[in-house]
């Protein structure tokens, strides 16, 4: 297998997976049918795993009816729902990247909406995303008033999260731009419980509206609201990195902010880690239905619902989103 693909479900419960049973397991090379082992250990043997539960995979998500103890409008096209779930559901979001695929419960499979968990709270036992209504998918979800079909727990919200998991005592950069605030939040919290050292910029994007603020507050961060993607946004970023040692750059929104921060990160020459949000079109979230799919520089297909790689890998193989 490559050395910088990694599965974020390999050593998870659900792990091996669907994709065990075909052959096609995104780390294993004897799952390919192969003699000799080369995966990028993960703390677990996949085959091992796969053997020892009678040569299948382990059980796979299933969907919860979940209720909707929150629902409101927090500005024109963004809603704010708080949803009840089991804790053990709860405790699985907590990680930044966490997402759930929600569904209006009327509605057929192909109505499925990956969803960003914002915040959770494991006292209540409740998660809050924020959504922003476009097209049919979300509009029939928040058509439903008393409860959602949520199917969950998955993690690969966000493409290099390694970058955030080994970081302590660093200085990071973080930019978040419209409806991309929510993912941001879990991210936040995470590395400033890692006393990292968190600069912060809040754009309000396409959605015209700075909306984390209030969930971010405990942390006594000084945002600074400004339309990134603007030349004097630009050249703004371009200066904080000329003068601070930045360890990390997370970029929570578009694929073309993220190209925009990436190269301008590059041209510092600096060696600067650089993360962020996954905006791929998920559909099952398995690896399974292609929906996610890109090429990588080699040719060969990369199910960005489950692998970890490169940020350039994904965005240089991937469709521009807006
Ligand atoms: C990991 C992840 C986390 C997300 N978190 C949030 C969030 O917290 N809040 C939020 O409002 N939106 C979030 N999204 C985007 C959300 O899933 C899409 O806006 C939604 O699926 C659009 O569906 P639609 O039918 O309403 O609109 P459409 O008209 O079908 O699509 C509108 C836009 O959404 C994109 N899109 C459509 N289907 C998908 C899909 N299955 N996966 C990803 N993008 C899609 C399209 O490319 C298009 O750019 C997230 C997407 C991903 C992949
Ligand atoms: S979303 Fe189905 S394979 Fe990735």
């Amino acid at each position: 297998m490559d050395s910088h693909i990694r599965c974020i479900d390999a050593g998870s419960e659900y792990c091996p997976c669907f994709l065990s049973e075909t052959g096609d397991c995104i780390v294993c090379s004897h799952l390919h049918g192969n003699d000799f082992c080369d995966c990028n250990w993960c703390g677990t043997c996949i085959f091992n795993e796969f053997y020892w539960n009678g040569l299948q995979m382990k059980k796979s998500r299933g969907s919860i009816l979940s209720r909707i103890v929150d629902h409101q409008f927090i500005h024109r096209d963004l809603i704010l729902l708080t949803l009840q779930v089991p804790q053990s559901m709860c405790r699985a979001l907590i990680q930044p990247g966490s997402y759930v695929i929600l569904r209006n419960p009327e509605k057929p499979s192909y109505f499925d909406t990956p969803i960003s968990v914002m915040e959770v709270s494991e006292e209540k036992s409740q998660i809050t995303v924020i959504l922003q209504e476009i097209g049919a998918k979300t509009k029939s979800l928040l058509a439903s008033e008393k409860e959602v079909l949520l199917k969950g727990p998955y993690w690969n919200g966000i493409i290099g999260l390694e970058h955030l998991k080994n970081l302590k005592n660093k200085k990071v950069l973080i930019i978040a731009r419209g409806i991309a605030q929510a993912p941001a939040v879990p991210v936040i919290k995470y590395l400033h419980k890692n006393k990292n050292n968190i600069m912060l910029i809040l754009d309000p994007g396409n959605i015209q509206s700075v909306f984390i603020e209030k969930y971010i507050n405990l942390w006594n961060l000084e945002p600074i609201i400004m339309d990134v993607r603007s030349e004097a946004g630009l050249s703004h970023v371009k200066n904080l990195l000329q003068h601070n040692e930045f360890s990390l750059i997370f970029s929570s929104g578009s694929d073309l902010l993220h190209q925009d921060l990436l190269q301008i990160a590059k041209d510092q020459e600096k060696n600067i880690a650089f993360s962020m949000t996954n905006n791929r079109e998920i559909c099952c979230g398995e690896g399974v239905c292609g929906a996610c799919s890109v090429f990588a520089k080699d040719g060969k297909v990369l199910k960005v619902c489950k692998v970890q790689t490169f940020v350039e890998e994904i965005l240089q193989g991937g469709t521009v989103h807006g």
